[in-house]
């Protein structure tokens, strides 16, 4: 199964050249760069089309606005719930909950980030009930389509004190979540939405985490902003 690797920029590069740049070298991943690079690289991607280059990266939005714009701009994936919007900006769940509910009716694929702010005390209940949350009133069908990324909060690169998870203990928390959304909505085993880790991945850690079967790629901030460590990253992802 192939990987998936998806480059998250947040408010980075800080030059639209460096965007282009970055962007040049990401062929393989989804990358959600800060809105105002979207109208150049996407049309970065449209004179590729042209040229019949088939090998561009894919683009994906790291909030929601309007469906309808981000799609004029071939932008497919929409990051939801980012932990930067949920801890930093205070994005309370219901608001989560309906920017889900916009991506989905806009026909965009979710990436829906879920993840605890420390792995101490009753962590398995905090991830169970922000699931929950998150994807309240949806129909089995419609979680099924989406891609989860589990980003503890505390192996985000810029979180003081950040360390990686390991790929044992990531993979404990996606089965807590993959169980609540199988239990609560009866999903089908085989049809639960897949699964991506994020927090710290670098060239020398994403082996570990998608040789997991259950771990079907990975949410990418700090390191897919340095073009040689990305590609590497993308490399490994495209060998496992
Ligand atoms: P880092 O890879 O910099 O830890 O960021 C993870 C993240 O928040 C991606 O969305």
């Amino acid at each position: 199964m192939k990987k998936i690797v998806v480059a998250n920029w947040k408010m980075f590069p800080n030059t639209l050249q460096e965007a282009e740049d970055l962007f040049r070298v990401s062929v393989g991943a989804i990358v959600c760069p800060p809105f105002v690079y979207l109208e150049e690289l996407s049309r970065l991607r449209k004179v590729a089309g042209q040229a019949k280059i088939k090998s561009v990266p894919e683009l994906g939005a790291q909030d929601i606005i309007s469906g309808e714009i981000l799609r004029q701009f071939g932008v497919k994936y929409v990051i939801i719930g980012h932990s930067d919007r949920r801890w930093k900006l205070g994005e309370p769940g219901e608001i989560v909950n309906k920017k889900l509910k916009l991506a989905l009716s806009n026909e965009l694929m979710p990436i829906v980030c879920v993840g605890e702010k420390s792995r101490d005390g009753d962590f398995e209940s905090f991830l169970e009930n922000q699931v929950l949350a998150t994807f309240a009133g949806l129909a089995s069908g419609q979680i099924e389509k989406c891609l989860i990324a589990y980003e503890p909060v505390w192996a985000i690169s810029t979180t003081p004190g950040a360390r990686p998870d390991t790929p044992e203990s990531a993979l404990e928390s996606i089965k807590i979540i993959k169980d609540t959304l199988i239990g609560n909505w009866k999903l089908e085993i085989g049809n639960s939405p897949k699964a991506l880790y994020g927090g710290s991945v670098t060239s020398a850690n994403v082996r570990d985490f998608l040789v997991k079967n259950e771990i079907s790629g990975v949410l990418v901030g700090g390191a897919s902003l340095d073009k040689e460590e990305f590609k590497k990253i993308i490399e490994i992802a495209s060998n496992v």
